[in-house]
């Protein structure tokens, strides 16, 4: 059986590409869904031959708009929602009615650094590894159980750039084999 993959982005999209890009078995990347028409990784994903849409999010209320996205993803038959540099918190409205079916990727080894800016909280704590995390969404800021995690060095002179680029690198490896060991947990 083939899983329905939705990938949730606000911008760049590198990770989505790097999820449309890996061909992970028994799944089908069923739709790109980002909240700012404007997103590049949407252009990204048509090059891919890949069903995008935009649900603009500027001017309306969560509620409204988690409303039409999850909507949407029922019409779609979505298994697994992957979100992918998605910029906006989802309402326990959202999370609940996918249960353990929503994916976040982190750029920090959680539960270090949480929230916004995570390369740049590592840099300030003077952490001499960070990394990055595959994890289930639930209704704590990125706090529901660990899938699968990627380790990076913080070197000497790292800036957020310099640091944020190496964990990038291994975002791109780390969430297809994370989506890939669900999805043969799934299939077991
Ligand atoms: C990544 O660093 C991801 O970990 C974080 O937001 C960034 C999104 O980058 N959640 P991209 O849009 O996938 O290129």
């Amino acid at each position: 059986m083939t899983t329905r993959i939705a990938i949730l982005i606000s911008g760049r999209g590198s990770n989505m590409v790097a999820l449309a890009d890996a061909n992970i078995p028994n799944a089908e990347i069923a739709i790109v869904i980002s909240d700012h028409a404007d997103a590049p990784g949407l252009v990204s994903a048509r090059e891919r031959g890949l069903k995008t849409l935009a649900i603009e999010r500027r001017g309306r209320k969560r509620e409204e708009h988690e409303q039409e996205i999850v909507s949407v993803l029922r019409e779609e038959r979505i298994d697994l929602i992957c979100l992918a540099g998605y910029m906006r918190l989802l309402s326990p409205f959202f999370v609940d009615a996918f249960g353990l079916r929503i994916l976040n990727i982190h750029p920090s080894l959680l539960p270090s650094f949480p929230g916004l800016d995570a390369q740049r909280q590592a840099l300030e704590h003077g952490v001499k590894v960070s990394g990055c995390t595959v994890h289930f969404v639930d209704n704590t800021l990125d706090g529901g159980p660990i899938i699968a995690q990627r380790a990076v060095r913080v070197l000497e002179g790292d800036t957020v750039e310099t640091l944020s680029a190496r964990i990038l690198e291994q975002e791109h490896i780390l969430y297809p084999e994370a989506v890939a060991s669900v999805l043969a947990r799934l299939h077991e």
